[in-house]
């Protein structure tokens, strides 16, 4: 059975960010693959505190931190895998802090000893997973995509783990009312985009 993980940086209940990842979740459980979603908002992450202990040892496997926290499990989850959604608002032209925070305990996936001057990616070589990335802002969602780093910061974090960005669903134009509802064509975009991580 296909293992899928989705990653939710978003700090709302039932927000656009929810309301997308759900729609794909439910498509995915329907299409038969085993899906699990972790809302970073209520997840146990410190801050990573670039010792780098974790990048010094060489090796395909993630590294090990210093902190003994949530990550751990995450990691674990992240590594079991087969697929990814990783989903983030555009909050300042960026992930949110909590997607942020995340993304930098992802130095795991580094080889970077003392004594050179940039990360190997430790996943380089490794077959390629896929992954989903997921963003709004309240800008037109074209000007949002090209214009924020949040894309590039979700693609990232897809590299970083061991897989290619299969699919992008970036929605603009959200915050003209509080509780908004995702469109019928944003819904089946969603529904569409989970048959590439089959
Ligand atoms: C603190 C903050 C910063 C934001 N920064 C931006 C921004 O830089 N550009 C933008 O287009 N929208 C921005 N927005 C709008 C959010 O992107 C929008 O509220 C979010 O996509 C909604 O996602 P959610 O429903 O999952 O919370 C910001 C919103 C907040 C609260």
């Amino acid at each position: 059975m296909t293992k899928i993980l989705a990653i939710n940086g978003s700090y709302r209940n039932g927000g656009i960010t929810d309301q997308i990842v759900e729609t794909m979740v439910k498509a995915l459980d329907e299409a038969g693959a085993e899906v699990e979603t972790i809302y970073l908002r209520n997840y146990p992450i410190e801050f990573c505190l670039n010792c780098r202990e974790c990048t010094q040892k060489p090796g395909e496997a993630p590294g090990k931190c210093v902190h003994d926290d949530g990550m751990q499990m995450l990691i674990e989850k992240i590594e079991q895998a087969d697929g990814y959604i990783f989903a983030s608002p555009t909050n300042f032209g960026s992930v949110t802090a909590i997607f942020k925070r995340f993304m930098e305990r992802l130095v795991v996936y580094g080889y970077w000893p003392w004594g050179t001057n940039s990360p190997k990616d430790r996943k380089e070589n490794t077959s390629k997973k896929k992954a989903i990335v997921i963003s709004s802002c309240a800008a037109p969602g074209i000007m949002g995509r090209f214009l924020f780093s949040t894309h590039k910061q979700l693609k990232m974090t897809a590299k970083t783990v061991g897989a290619d960005t299969v699919g992008t669903l970036f929605t603009g134009l959200v915050s003209n009312e509080p509780h908004h509802k995702i469109s019928h064509s944003v819904e089946k975009k969603a529904k569409q985009l989970v048959t590439k991580l089959m």
